[in-house]
């Protein structure tokens, strides 16, 4: 299926089934700081063309076609018998109007969309039917090498299980990366033949074939092959990793160009998708994962994890766990917290030391400190959360729901055992175990608790203090 039919398109190599990863997962799926690999090609095709590319699959990598339903196109290799059979399988996918062709791996996560444009540029420029995107690894083995002359023409490319020694001590390889004339394309693929060593259809023939016509295949110079690390194949986990702190390097760098503060930029880790304003300041030994955002002037103390969550302005998060959270503005949390999937946290609220809450409405300027539990709650604002608190949402079976109105104050040791709710302005009194509805500004005490007047006893603090 392909969306448009300009006149440049890019095409994705991803139908491989990555052996050398030893993994049930395709390998174009596996994460670079938070995202699947093959997202950042994507991006690069995409700035480089303009339009959706064309990502080939097949039935053991078709897991990518959910994961990119609306970034990409797809076409399905039946069987992955090697690069040239998949950019067939391209092809037939792709329209007549389609006259130019660029061709990227799945597998080279750091490709970026000027070297995409810059191969193109170069085979219009030079008439040729294909141009090669050629780098010089500091360890050649696992790439094609390419047979080549002082003047930039190609005349094969000889992958490395084919090579002779002589061929295997030649430094400049291929990286993956193509440019082609589309109706030449069409015309050469069908002349493609199985390799005798491997039985695979390679695409890397078509340089042959190109060189047999007479017509011009090449590449760029010795200097920009030098350059072009960034075509890199990831092929095994030790590739993975050097690919992961290259591409962790460039986001930690973005953020300090755009006004972050990473106090210890080598113990700091943060996904490709994470949204981070001016002024944040981050300490050692902090990650923050997934569909995070953080907000100006937070601080974010060391220790402390931040996934899928979003925080307000001006926050403190210290030595915490915060995941799948949004919080206001100036909440303090920890130190060691823990705020689980589903907290919706007001502005001015602190959390913290050792306080746990899990799918808890949290109201402004209330305030959790001391050993305790909230969980399924909705407590209002100004609240004050007794030490060592503790909301027993599980009867064994099911979940129920605490509610705490507005500046209640809930006694050290409270045990609310759900389905209750706690008045606005009501007490509980210390150690008490609220099995019923406590009425507004009433005081509630004992083991089971009983409901008594409140007689404000002096010295005792106010609501939400
Ligand atoms: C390939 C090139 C090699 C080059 C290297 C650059 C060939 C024959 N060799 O080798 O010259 O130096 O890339 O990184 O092209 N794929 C399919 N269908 C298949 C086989 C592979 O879609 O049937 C996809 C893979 O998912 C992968 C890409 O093509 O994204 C490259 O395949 P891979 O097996 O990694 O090729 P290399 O051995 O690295
Ligand atoms: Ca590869």
């Amino acid at each position: 299926m392909t969306s448009d039919s300009s006149g440049l398109r890019a095409v994705i190599l991803a139908a491989g089934l990555g052996t050398r990863m030893k993994s049930s997962t395709p390998k174009v799926l596996h994460e670079i700081c938070g995202r699947p690999m093959l997202g950042y090609v994507i991006d690069a095709a995409r700035e480089a063309t303009g339009a959706k590319p064309l990502v080939v699959y097949s039935p053991a990598t078709s897991a990518i076609c959910d994961a990119f339903a609306a970034e990409a196109d797809s076409a399905l290799q039946q069987k992955p018998r090697g690069t040239g059979d998949a950019l067939r399988a391209a092809l037939a996918a792709l329209p007549d109007s389609v006259a130019e062709i660029v061709v990227l791996s799945g597998d080279t996560p750091l490709v970026d969309s000027e070297s995409v444009i810059a191969l193109r540029d170069l085979r219009v420029s030079r008439d040729a039917c294909v141009a090669i995107g050629s780098m010089v690894p500091d360890d050649p083995a696992s790439y094609g090498r390419l047979i080549a002359r002082d003047d930039g023409s190609v005349d094969r490319i000889v992958e490395e299980k084919d090579a002779t020694a002589e061929e295997q001590a030649i430094d400049l390889v291929n990286g993956g990366l193509y440019a082609f004339d589309a109706q030449w394309l069409r015309t050469a693929l069908p002349e493609l033949t199985p390799s005798p060593v491997t039985g695979e259809v390679y695409l890397t023939q078509l340089v042959e074939i190109a060189a047999r016509q007479g017509q011009a295949a090449v590449t760029w110079s010795r200097n920009q092959a030098e350059d072009a690390w960034g075509l890199a194949g990831v092929n095994d986990r030790v590739d993975l990793a050097d690919a992961e702190s290259a591409i962790q390097a460039a986001i930690l760098e973005r953020h300090m160009l755009s006004g972050v503060t990473l106090r210890d930029s080598m113990t700091t880790w943060i996904d490709a998708t994470v949204e981070i304003e001016a002024d944040v300041t981050i300490e050692p030994n902090v990650s923050l994962r997934g569909a995070t955002r953080v907000g100006r002037e937070t601080l974010i103390k060391s220790g402390s994890q931040v996934v899928d969550s979003r925080i307000g302005q001006g926050c403190t998060i210290w030595a915490s766990v915060v995941e799948g959270c949004e919080l206001g503005n100036r909440v303090k949390v920890g130190p060691v917290a823990h705020l689980r999937p589903g907290c919706v946290i007001g502005d001015d609220c602190e959390i913290g030391n050792f306080a746990e809450q899990k799918s808890t409405r949290f109201g402004a300027r209330s305030k959790q400190h001391h050993f305790s539990y909230l969980g399924d709650a909705e407590v209002g604002e100004d609240v004050n959360i007794g030490a060592g608190t503790i909301t027993a949402n599980y009867d064994g079976h099911k979940k129920h729901r605490t509610v705490i109105g507005d500046r209640a104050f809930i006694g050290s040791d409270s045990i609310l055992r759900a389905p209750v709710t706690v008045g606005e302005g009501a007490y509980t009194g210390a150690g008490s175990v609220v099995t019923r509805d406590v009425p507004p500004g009433k005081l509630a005490v004992g083991v089971p608790a009983r409901i008594r007047e409140r007689t404000a006893p002096p010295g005792k603090p106010e609501p939400g203090k």
